[in-house]
């Protein structure tokens, strides 16, 4: 059996550290060693303690001076727009007419899609994410190559065909029958291979007719253990074009409710634009919020108060939403979650921050069991962070000897290039430069 210890700072949520950041939630470890067997967490301990006993033929992975946290979980992305990134000038409606719906039109050729999910997935490793809720395109065939390429790593993924018959351009547009189809045959050939899962993926309200969205709730109801993902109240004109489109339901996401689409396991993008009722639906029935600030901020669609949402009880978690979104890197992501909430009136605590981007992201997908943060048992999972990769976060992180801190200066001013290494299921997926790893 495969034995690898890592040795360095180590930094994870143990529980929900709630927006005040209470700082039991938090374990920090100086000098820690990550015990992994098989691709899971043995032990962590002071590696003093741990070194003694271990054989000769262990690798240690030596990161001294870096610090590990558990690796990111993106709860919101969509791997086929990776060239949709940084369009310039337009809202949400116009900007998926312009710029997304030609590039996922070209997502029919598989070879496309295997060489943007190659890419895709390169760069979520290169910014220390391990899992991802992901939306491919309406083609079955966007999935086989996205779900191909995250089992080669051995990533734990969600992803799903995106289920849309009207309102979309041609060649991208199912039927009620092919979409149940086409779901059901993926869910059938990848859900549960490894650690992929399939997720239900109606695109929005808007893109899919009310028979779309009824078969998608029955074929969720079939399968409880399977995930469920879309969009809601992103932006105030689609919010008024799904209001005439349902005139009959009493909100967008009541449109969702109303077909069963809400439940645990259920990730909606955005939820910006919700009222109070809105808000307990979402608590009640254990569907989680993406909250997603760089596309909010990018593409004009408005400000998400976390605040608000946690204290009506809603389960949160934190995404790119790239090609909306304008970085794939979840530091980069904390860093406008941070100022979209000063704009709010709360500032967003370091361990609220650590949460969302890790054990929170977990939780919101219900993989909190098997990922999110160094307990045993779980995946050894984990991106190592470099605090002094620039020489500004050099400076900036030489002034306080403070694990949580680190985080919060890594998270305002890294990226890419403060990511050392990530571990998926303990192998080195990533190294920014060449290994310091060796054999005692
Ligand atoms: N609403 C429907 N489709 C999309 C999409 O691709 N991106 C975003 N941000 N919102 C959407
Ligand atoms: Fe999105």
């Amino acid at each position: 059996m495969t034995v690898a210890a890592i040795r360095g700072d180590f930094l994870h949520c143990l529980r929900d550290p709630g927006l005040g950041g209470e700082p039991s939630a938090v374990a920090a470890l100086r000098d820690g060693l990550l015990l992994v067997r098989a691709g899971r967490i043995e032990r962590l301990a002071p590696a003093v303690d741990l070194l003694p006993q271990l054989g000769a033929q262990v690798a240690v992975h030596d990161w001294r001076g870096h610090l590990i946290v558990p690796g990111f979980v993106d709860t919101h992305v969509h791997y086929p727009q990776v060239d949709v990134i940084a369009s310039y000038g337009a809202q949400l409606l116009d900007w998926l007419e312009r710029y997304t719906f030609p590039q996922e039109q070209r997502f029919a050729d598989p070879a496309v899609a295997a060489d943007a999910a190659r890419f895709f997935l390169e760069q979520l490793l290169a910014n220390g994410t391990t899992t991802a809720s992901v939306f491919c395109t309406v083609h079955p065939a966007s999935v086989d190559a996205f779900f191909a390429q995250a089992q080669r790593l051995g990533m734990l993924m969600v992803a799903g065909k995106c289920l849309m018959d009207r309102n979309a351009p041609d060649g991208l547009r199912d039927t009620p029958d092919t979409g149940d189809a086409d779901s059901r045959a993926l869910i059938e050939r990848w859900h549960g291979q490894g650690r992929l899962r399939y997720a239900i993926t109606p695109r929005f309200a808007a893109s899919s007719s009310e028979d779309q969205l009824r078969r998608a709730g029955q074929l969720a109801r079939e399968h409880p253990d399977v995930h469920v993902q879309s969009h809601v109240a992103e932006n105030r004109d689609e919010v008024a074009w799904v209001a005439q489109l349902f005139a009959q339901r009493r909100s967008y996401l009541d449109v969702y409710d109303h077909y069963g689409l809400l439940r645990e396991r259920a990730v909606y993008a955005h939820c910006i634009w919700l009222d109070d009722e809105d808000r307990r639906r979402l608590r009640d029935s254990g569907t989680a919020a993406s909250f997603c600030p760089t596309s909010n901020l990018f593409i004009g669609s408005g400000l998400f108060d976390l605040r608000q949402a946690l204290t009506a009880g809603v389960r949160v978690g934190l995404g790119t939403d790239v090609g909306g979104g304008t970085s794939y890197s979840m530091l980069r992501t904390l860093a406008e979650a941070y100022k979209v909430q000063q704009l709010l009136g709360t500032s967003l605590h370091p361990a609220y921050g650590l949460y969302l981007a890790t054990l929170g992201g977990a939780a919101a997908l219900h993989c909190d069991g098997r990922i999110g943060s160094f307990e045993a048992g779980k995946d050894a999972d984990l991106a190592v962070l470099d605090p002094v990769a620039t020489p500004l976060l050099a400076r900036r992180t030489g002034l306080r000897d403070d694990p949580l801190d680190r985080f919060f200066a890594l998270a305002t001013l890294g990226d890419d290039r403060a990511v050392a290494a990530t571990y998926v299921a303990g192998v080195a997926r990533h190294r920014r430069d060449p290994p310091a790893s060796g054999h005692r």
